[in-house]
């Protein structure tokens, strides 16, 4: 049976932090209240990947690895391996050959947050439904920025442009991938763009070209942030900040994530929270680990639909 596994792309020199980043990686800042790859870990977990590998550069692999260990704490399997050098996104599909041998892989940048009603069903239905390559479109105001998707009405796609000066739509490609293995060859036969680097965008199109790309759309119910630069991520945290404020629940909280998809045990929460037990980060791990009835929490993580479409399969 083929198994879908998830890598965290957490490398890259973050320069356009610079000076948060000179010492500390990019990805271990603080978006609000929680390290920033507690934003695309949760998204994996979320989709129930249970087998995660972290990249990142070998001086900061360590770092990961004191934050979250091997996984156990939040019942899954993390694993580290480390990037020499910042090559490309496509790079990390060759590090991580091994671990994906013949299973599919969820790909996703370490500085991408997505939220939305809806967003977890949405992932798992993408990733079953899933065949060769998929990518996410978002609509923003600057798509030059990013990787540009041009699709028909049919919501096919036409073409794919890495940070075009005139982007032939407004959909920007989210830092978000789902992959067959035979990504990992195609990162192989790329070449290097102009900025140094292999281009994700290039390894999505030779997928276009054999006919085996598809696009998913995110809606205007849904954000997609990342927080590479100094006003980004004070954007996020501001986001983040808000919706924790205004409706008392917590965006990427890994732990509660763990416990409800049933990884952990209301007696290790109830350890993490006690651990924590200062910080309103850990008296909200301490509150979840005393409710009662826990399904009646789920729909606050998605997790309601999410066993729906289960179900019904
Ligand atoms: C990278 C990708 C780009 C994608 C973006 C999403 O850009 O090259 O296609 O839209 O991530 O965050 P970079 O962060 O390298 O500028």
């Amino acid at each position: 049976m083929i198994r879908v596994k998830g890598i965290i792309l957490a490398g890259g020199s973050g320069t356009r932090l610079s000076p948060n980043t000179i010492s500390v990686n990019k990805h271990l800042l603080a978006v609000y209240d929680k390290p920033m790859i507690y934003y695309p870990l949760s998204v994996l977990m979320l989709a129930e990947i249970e087998e995660i590998l972290i990249i990142s550069s070998p001086e900061d692999v360590n770092r990961f690895e004191s934050l979250l260990g091997n996984g156990e704490s939040l019942g899954i399997s993390i694993t580290y391996q480390s990037q020499e050098k910042p090559n490309g996104i496509p790079e990390a599909l060759i590090i991580g050959e091994d671990f994906i041998g013949e299973d599919e892989v969820t790909l996703i940048l370490g500085d991408n947050i997505f939220y939305g009603q809806g967003f977890t069903t949405l992932l798992r239905k993408a990733i079953k439904q899933h065949e060769y390559a998929t990518v996410f479109g978002y609509r923003v105001k600057d798509p030059e920025r990013f990787g540009v998707v041009e699709f028909n009405e049919r919501k096919k796609v036409v073409s794919l442009e890495e940070k075009p000066d005139a982007p032939k739509s407004d959909f920007a490609v989210a830092g978000l991938y789902i992959y067959d293995h035979h990504a990992v060859d195609i990162a192989k036969h790329l070449y290097p763009s102009e900025r140094g680097e292999l281009e994700i965008t290039d390894l999505n199109k030779e997928y276009l070209q054999r006919s085996q790309l598809n696009v998913q759309l995110l809606g205007r119910g849904f954000a997609w942030m990342d927080a590479g630069t100094h006003d980004s991520l004070f954007e996020a945290s501001e986001f983040v900040k808000n919706i924790q404020q205004r409706q008392g629940f917590k965006l990427a909280c890994i732990e509660e994530i763990a416990y409800y998809m049933g990884h952990i045990s209301q007696r290790e929460l109830m350890q993490i929270g006690n651990y924590m037990a200062k910080t309103d980060y850990g008296q909200y791990l301490i509150d979840i680990a005393n409710r009662k009835h826990i399904e009646q929490y789920w729909d606050e993580l998605d997790l309601h639909p999410m066993l729906e479409v289960t179900e019904h399969e």
